[in-house]
């Protein structure tokens, strides 16, 4: 029997703290109405002190799991994309385990910048398709305002924060993620990047002094290659689906620049009005900005049941990549769960599991 991944539960979060085009053009030599016009950004939202990539993907994460009706317990695999993670290392991803109190998942990050939440979708897909689990959690989260230089107007105008979800089900029946396209090309890893803090180039006085912390972007570069590959990869993955661009209802882009949506809707020769666009609102989220467009899109009632669509990235790497699928919504399930109950005791758990940790450490140490 066939296995299909369908997308069942989603859900997002945006920061509330909002800072609009005039609120920049007060920290730095800009305008609204250039940034409007050249970007389509009319606003974006920034975390506060103690909002980071793990708690906005809860929040997301939350709302997904009450959509698809499921547990946090009932999760296999939980994969946050992100390009600003909490740390290094742990994973912010078991961040994310341990707050939902996930306990039977396994939990990573991946990343690929703003392709990143395309390429875990796919990754996710096809471990459902395989049999090796039957539930995952797929989140695209940023905080990349932490990272962003507010003195460069060529790149502080352009990103946001927040975080979407979605939840991926085994089923029987057809549908879901049909096919899925990823690439990359290394050779331009250096058109945008963080260069400082890994361990190439350690945190140290100099690496601070050159603003290596922050994100550096050759912008018309990377404008080029985004305007390149838009219309390709979405072409490249309708055919492995074996569907006509006629058959879409939606492309949901990355939301970096409506002149890049443009570019890509006239190498397709759609209509804007096919694709979904909420930039204007959030500016560039990174790999969280399709799933947040999806997730507007679907509660605007713009997404609907049976619909075909593909969504499409591109980003630092460079890499970029595309999924096409058909629209199902949560599969049938018996009673409501209340996921967000199981909040309170993911956090008990967490601290009995600490405490546990501490106890076992005392005893140990004795019977050395
Ligand atoms: N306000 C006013 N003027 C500005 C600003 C600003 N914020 N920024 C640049 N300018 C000026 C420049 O100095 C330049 O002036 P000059 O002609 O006197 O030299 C002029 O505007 C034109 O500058 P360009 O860089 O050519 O402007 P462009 O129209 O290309 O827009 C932008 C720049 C918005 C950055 C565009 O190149 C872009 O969107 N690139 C893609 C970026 C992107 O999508 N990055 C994310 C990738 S996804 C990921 O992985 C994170």
């Amino acid at each position: 029997m066939t296995t299909y991944a369908h997308i069942t539960g989603w859900g997002m979060s945006a920061p509330e703290s909002i800072m609009t085009n005039d609120d920049l053009s007060k920290i730095v030599e800009t305008n609204d109405q250039w940034i409007r016009e050249r970007t389509g950004i009319h606003q974006r939202h920034i975390a506060k002190d103690g909002e980071f990539p793990s708690t906005l993907a809860v929040q997301a994460a939350l709302k997904a799991l009450k959509v698809a009706n499921l547990r946090p317990t009932d999760l296999d695999l939980i994969i946050c994309s992100t390009s600003s993670p909490e740390y290094i290392f742990p994973a912010t991803a078991c961040l994310i385990q341990d707050q939902l109190g996930a306990t039977k998942a396994g939990a990573f990050d991946l990343l690929a910048a703003c392709s990143g939440f395309i390429y875990a979708l796919n990754m996710a897909a096809q471990a459902i398709r395989s049999g090796s689990i039957k539930s995952a959690l797929v989140i695209g989260s940023e905080t990349l305002s932490r990272f962003v230089n507010w003195k460069d107007r060529s790149t502080c105008i352009l990103f946001g924060d927040g975080a979407g979800a979605f939840v991926l089900q085994a089923s029987d029946q057809p549908g879901g993620v049909l096919s899925a396209v990823m690439h990359s090309d290394g050779s331009g890893s250096n058109l945008l990047t963080i260069e400082g803090g890994g361990s190439r180039h350690p945190a140290t006085e100099a690496t601070l002094h050159d603003g290596r912390h922050f994100i550096q972007m050759d912008g018309n570069e990377v404008f080029r290659f985004a305007t390149r590959v838009m219309a390709s990869a979405t072409l490249e993955v309708l055919e492995c689906a074996g569907l006509k661009l006629e058959d879409i209802n939606w492309i949901v882009p990355h939301q970096a620049n409506i002149r890049i949506i443009g570019a890509a809707a006239r190498g397709l020769k759609l209509p804007m009005e096919r694709f979904i666009v909420n930039l204007q609102e959030y500016g560039n989220t990174s790999t969280a900005s399709i799933p947040m467009a999806m997730v507007e899109a679907i509660e605007k009632g713009q997404i609907k049941t049976g619909d075909k669509l593909v969504m499409v990235g591109f980003g630092a790497g460079l890499t970029w990549g595309a999924l096409a699928a058909e629209w199902t919504g949560p599969l049938p399930s018996k009673g409501h769960v209340h996921p967000e109950q199981y909040r309170r005791f993911a956090r008990l758990r967490s601290l009995v599991r600490r405490a546990i940790r501490f106890v076992e450490g005392l005893l140990y140490r004795r019977e050395l």
